[in-house]
């Protein structure tokens, strides 16, 4: 059910050593080809990287020895780049008009359909949206003129779920004007 899916689904930062079935990877590809996006744009390019050494060398460029952050990362066996591509006419006229840049939100829907997909197929997932961007482009050669806004790591989690620490419902939500 949906909502046991959303509860369970966390941001895993230790994962088994045990590959991807490609069925499955398959079946989650498949449900971001299904997010919306603004004007239907679909602005969007998913890089999976699966061989260890590329893999390896994008962990290394998602982990901060300074920030101690992202180490996790080289367990993943599964990496999806996500990449912005340019929109379509009508999103790109709707961004300038309403001055709000559509793709990142699009990306945003697009990576929760992936995310959720995966738990649904009983597989971990982080976010990442720290990283040397320069150096994933390098390792996948990707042009320079693209962003990569986020990579996801996938596998199998090694981790227990956790309760979510989230702000209480009336912190966030109001009705009929704004509250804060
Ligand atoms: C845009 C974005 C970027 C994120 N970047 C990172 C990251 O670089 N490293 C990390 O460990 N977690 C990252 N996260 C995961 C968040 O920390 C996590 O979603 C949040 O703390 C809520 O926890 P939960 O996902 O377990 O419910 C990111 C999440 C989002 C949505």
């Amino acid at each position: 059910m949906f909502y046991n899916l959303v509860s369970s689904r966390q941001s895993d930062r230790a994962f088994l050593p045990k590959g991807i079935e490609d069925e499955k990877l398959q079946r989650i590809l498949a449900s971001a080809q299904l997010a919306p996006s603004a004007c239907n744009a679909q602005p969007w390019h998913f890089v999976v990287v699966n061989e260890t050494d590329k893999r390896l060398q994008i962990a290394d460029a998602m982990a901060s020895k300074v920030l101690a952050m992202n180490h996790f990362t080289k367990q993943a066996p599964v990496q999806i780049v996500v990449v912005e591509e340019k929109a379509n006419i009508s999103s790109s006229f709707g961004s300038w008009a309403k001055s709000k840049h559509f793709p990142h939100i699009d990306i945003g829907i697009v990576a929760s359909h992936i995310c959720l997909a995966a738990a649904d197929e009983g597989l971990g997932t982080c976010m990442i949206g720290w990283f040397d961007e320069k150096k994933i482009k390098n390792i996948l050669s990707i042009p320079d003129d693209k962003r990569v806004l986020l990579v996801i790591v996938m596998g199998y989690s090694a981790q227990e779920t956790r309760p979510k620490k989230r702000k209480k419902l009336n912190e966030i939500v109001s009705y009929n004007s704004y509250k804060k």
